[in-house]
C-alpha cells in the first residue's frame, strides 16, 4: 500500500550541510513538511540543524543515518513524495586522501537511494547535486590572462560558459565519484523510467556555509579574511568561477520540479554562469573593499585537478524552465558576509578546523557504517 499523503515529506539527505539547508528553509516556509538524512560529518552542520528547528519545529523530520545504511535510505524514501540526494564526501582533497571512503558515500550511496526509488511504490522524482569536475582539467580550453583572470580565446566559451555538450573526462576520485553516480542518476530515468535530474554544479556560495580550504572556497575566503587569517592562494590566483548565490540554486530546484516533464533524465551545467563569474584575486580585491585592509596572502603549488577556467553555460536549463540567476556576485557576497558576521561564524569555523582537517570524512569511513537513528525525543520534537 503506498504510504504518503499527509504523511509525505520531501526527503533530502546531507539536509544539515549548506545547500541541504537552504532548500529545506525554503520549503518549510512555504508549507511543506521535510525530512533531513544527515550523518552529520561536516563540521558545523549540526548548527544548520539546531537552526532549521528553531525556525520549523514539528514540520521538520530528522533522521540522523548514513547513506551508506541501504536500509535507512529505503525506510526514509517510503514516504518521500521528491528525493533531493545532496549527502557527499565534497572535497577532492580527501578523495586523493581515501578513494574508497569517497567512491561509497558518493557512487555507493547514489546507488542506494536509486534503488530505494526503484523499488518504492510512489517513485519520487530524484534531484541530485553532481559537479562541474565531471569535465576534467578543461586543458584543451585555448585561455589567454591578464593581471587578474583568465579568459577563453573561444568567443564562444568566453560568452557562453562550458555546455554540457562538453565530453565527460573525470577528474580526481571525487570527479570519478561524483560522475558515476551522475551516469547512474541519468540512467535509471533510461533504464527504469524514473524521474530524474542532474545538476552539474559549479561553486555555490551563501548563508550556512561553512566553507574550508578543501571545500567552499567563497566562504573559506570571506571567513579567513574576517579572522585576519592568512589566505592561501594555490596557483596564481587568477583561476576563473562562475559562482552561483544559494537562493538561486533553490530556486532552480523547484523550477526543475516544476517543469520535470521536460527536464527529466537530462543533466543540466548549473551556476552563476558569465554574468557572475570572478577570479581568486579578484574576490581578494572584494574583500579588500569590505574589510578595509589587506587579506592576509599565503601561496603554494597548484593543486590536482583545479581547473584554471570553468563557468557553467546555463542556456539549456534557462531554455527549458525560464529560471536564471538574480543575484550578483558582489551583493551575495555582502550577503554572505553579514551572514557569517550575525550567526558568529568565523569563530566557530576557527575551532572546527584546529583540528586536523581532513580527519572528520576520512575516518568517518574507516568506522562501520552506523546505523540509522532517529534523533532522541528529548532533543527532537519532531523525529521520525
Ligand atoms: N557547494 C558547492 O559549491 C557544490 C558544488 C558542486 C557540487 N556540490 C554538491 O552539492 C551537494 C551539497 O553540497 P554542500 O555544499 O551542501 O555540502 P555540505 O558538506 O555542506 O553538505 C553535505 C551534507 O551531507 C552530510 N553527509 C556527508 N556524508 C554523508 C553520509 N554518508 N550520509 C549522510 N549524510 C552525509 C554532511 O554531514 C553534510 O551535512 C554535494 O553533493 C556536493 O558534492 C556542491
Amino acid at each position: 500500500m503506498r504510504v504518503i499523503g499527509s504523511d509525505e515529506y520531501a526527503l533530502i539527505t546531507g539536509g544539515c550541510g549548506f545547500v541541504g539547508t537552504n532548500l529545506a528553509h525554503r520549503l518549510l516556509s512555504e508549507g511543506q513538511r521535510v525530512c533531513v538524512f544527515d550523518n552529520l560529518s561536516r563540521a558545523g552542520v549540526q548548527r544548520n540543524l539546531d537552526w532549521l528547528r528553531e525556525q520549523h519545529g514539528d514540520r521538520l523530520i530528522v533522521k540522523l543515518a548514513d547513506t551508506r545504511d541501504a536500509a535507512a535510505v529505503r525506510d526514509a524514501v517510503r514516504r518521500a513524495s521528491h528525493v533531493y540526494h545532496f549527502a557527499a564526501q565534497v572535497a577532492v582533497t580527501t578523495s586523493l586522501d581515501d578513494p574508497i571512503s569517497d567512491f561509497e558515500i558518493n557512487a555507493r550511496s547514489a546507488i542506494n537511494v536509486l534503488e530505494a526509488i526503484r523499488h518504492s511504490i510512489q517513485k519520487p522524482p530524484l534531484f541530485f547535486t553532481s559537479t562541474n569536475k565531471v569535465y576534467g582539467g578543461l586543458e584543451d580550453v585555448r585561455l589567454r590572462e591578464d593581471d587578474r583572470r583568465y579568459t577563453p580565446r573561444t568567443e564562444r566559451i568566453a560568452q557562453h560558459g562550458i555546455s554540457e555538450e562538453r565530453r565527460l573526462d573525470f577528474h580526481s576520485p571525487y570527479g570519478c565519484s561524483k560522475g558515476s553516480a551522475d551516469q547512474y542518476v541519468r540512467d535509471y530515468a533510461r533504464s527504469y523510467g524514473l524521474r530524474t535530474v542532474v545538476f552539474r554544479m559549479s561553486c555555490i556560495y551563501g548563508p550556512h556555509q561553512f566553507g574550508t580550504e578543501d571545500q567552499g572556497w567563497v566562504a573559506h575566503f570571506v571567513i579567513r579574511a574576517l579572522n585576519r587569517e592568512p589566505i592561501t592562494i594555490y596557483g596564481d590566483g587568477k583561476q576563473v568561477r562562475d559562482i552561483l548565490f544559494v537562493e538561486d540554486l533553490v530556486d532552480a530546484f523547484l523550477r526543475a520540479n516544476e517543469h520535470l516533464d521536460v527536464c527529466s533524465g537530462q543533466a543540466f551545467n548549473i551556476g552563476g554562469g558569465p554574468a557572475n563569474t570572478i577570479s581568486l584575486l579578484e574576490l581578494l580585491k572584494l574583500l579588500r573593499r569590505f574589510e578595509g585592509r589587506e587579506p592576509k596572502l599565503e601561496s603554494s603549488d597548484w593543486r590536482t585537478g583545479d581547473q584554471k577556467y570553468y563557468v557553467s553555460d546555463t542556456r539549456h536549463f534557462q531554455e527549458l524552465t525560464g529560471w536564471s540567476p538574480s543575484v550578483r556576485v558582489q551583493d551575495g557576497i555582502r550577503r554572505l558576509r553579514e551572514w557569517l558576521l550575525d550567526a558568529g561564524v568565523p569563530a566557530l569555523v576557527q575551532q572546527a578546523t584546529e583540528q586536523p582537517q581532513r580527519k572528520p570524512a576520512t575516518s568517518l569511513v574507516a568506522k562501520a557504517i552506523p546505523r540509522a537513528t532517529d534523533v532522541p525525543v528529548a532533543t527532537a520534537p519532531a523525529s521520525e
